[in-house]
């Protein structure tokens, strides 16, 4: 599995030390607002529990399954709605957490929606930021990295529903894929 990155981007080193820098700071403003993290899944579940370590303020944690992608390389536009929140975002301040934000898709309807249901706040916090790719005017609050617009796989992130469990997060070799 290691052998099909070409480079590694950001090490579980770096990757530490971002949730960290980005933790204090939602520390510092959230606190005292009891605040729902929201970890979009499949793709942020490793950044939800390392960002959510470095919270040192009272909140509670939801996940929410949504879907743009299917297993394709670029998101479709349609975002389905796999597994929705168990609890109720009315005048709750909202932190979601996702991994990496490319056309804006998924989290411009998701954003949508928990404003539709009435949330306090909501506010964003990713690991990756894409701008590049951005279709959907989306502007995260919290960005860990800015990445070239190269097929990045690893914590978190798949291709073809692989490499979730690197611990790091690197550039998948051009063969893997166009081999498929
Ligand atoms: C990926 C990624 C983001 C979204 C970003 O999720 O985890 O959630 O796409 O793309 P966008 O900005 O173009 O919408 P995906 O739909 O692949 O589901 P997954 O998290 O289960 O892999
Ligand atoms: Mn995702
Ligand atoms: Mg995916």
């Amino acid at each position: 599995m290691n052998n099909d990155i070409k480079e590694i981007l950001y090490s579980k080193e770096d990757i530490q030390a971002v949730a960290q820098k980005l933790g204090a700071q939602i520390t510092a403003d959230m606190k005292d607002k009891n605040p729902l993290v929201i970890c979009v899944l499949k793709g942020a579940i490793l950044f939800m529990a390392d960002i959510v370590r470095e919270i040192d303020t009272y909140c509670e944690l939801d996940f929410m399954d949504v879907s743009s992608y299917g297993d394709a390389t670029e998101s479709s536009g349609e975002v389905k709605i796999i597994k929705d929140l168990d609890v109720s975002v009315k005048d709750r301040h909202i932190l979601i957490v996702e991994d990496i934000i490319d056309t804006g898709r998924t989290l411009e309807r998701l954003v949508e929606l928990l404003k539709h249901r009435n949330a306090a706040s909501v506010k964003i916090c990713t690991l990756l930021d894409k701008p590049e790719r951005r279709v959907k005017s989306v502007v995260p609050d919290y960005v860990g990295f800015e990445v070239p617009n190269e097929f990045v796989v690893g914590y978190g992130l798949d291709y073809i529903g692989h490499y979730r469990n690197l611990p790091y997060v690197g550039i998948l070799k051009p063969e893997v894929y166009e081999n498929n």
